[in-house]
């Protein structure tokens, strides 16, 4: 066998279209399809990968901004010599957070447009304390810590008394900056 009769032979379908793949031949080939629905593949891929980003791109309005006051609602609701537990949304929530992305505080209204605020973790290991208002204390209930109404610490391992929101009254309500919890950090 010659080395001429060795090669492959041509078949029916190439004698009748030798360029059956080519773009010269209307881009209707088997290897232009391929290339288009390789082509359209990545393209979509691709944008569903950028959905996630696209999403935080364009709505930063759920971005975290730990820097922002929470309303609390009218600061006349608050009556003097009393003091209230209150529930917030935290600020760097988002709608996937569920239950979590509440906190709340104590609110004493000491008197008209004078307030303290109240952290509700005890100062010792952060366990929920609890406020009593026939006794005027609050209690933790993991320690026994136990706090005045005006937060200072009564007795029991709290080394400090409750650590107090800062506070301010913008257009008639009671705003607590709810960006960070207090700690040491924020004192008083
Ligand atoms: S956590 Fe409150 S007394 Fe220990």
């Amino acid at each position: 066998m010659s080395d001429h009769e060795a090669q492959t032979p041509a078949t029916e379908g190439d004698a009748a279209n030798p360029c059956e793949n080519c773009e010269a031949n209307g881009g209707k080939g088997r290897r232009g399809f391929l290339f288009a629905a390789g082509t359209t593949l990545l393209t979509v891929g691709g944008g569903l990968a950028a959905v996630p980003i696209v999403t935080v791109a364009i709505d930063p309005g759920e971005a975290p901004n730990p820097n922002r006051w929470i309303s609390l609602g009218k600061a006349s609701n608050f009556k003097p010599d009393q003091t209230v537990f209150v529930k917030f949304i935290m600020p760097w929530s988002s709608p996937t957070d569920g239950e979590t992305n509440q906190n709340a505080c104590y609110v004493r209204c000491v008197e008209p447009g004078k307030f303290q605020v109240f952290a509700i973790n005890c100062a010792h290991l952060g366990c929920p304390v609890e406020w009593f208002a026939q006794s005027r204390l609050f209690m933790c209930p993991c320690h026994g810590g136990v706090y005045y109404e005006d937060g200072s610490r009564a007795s029991g391992p709290p080394p400090r008394g409750l650590f107090e929101y800062e506070w301010r009254i913008t257009d008639g309500n009671l705003e607590v900056f709810a960006g960070r919890l207090p700690g040491l950090q924020e004192g008083p």
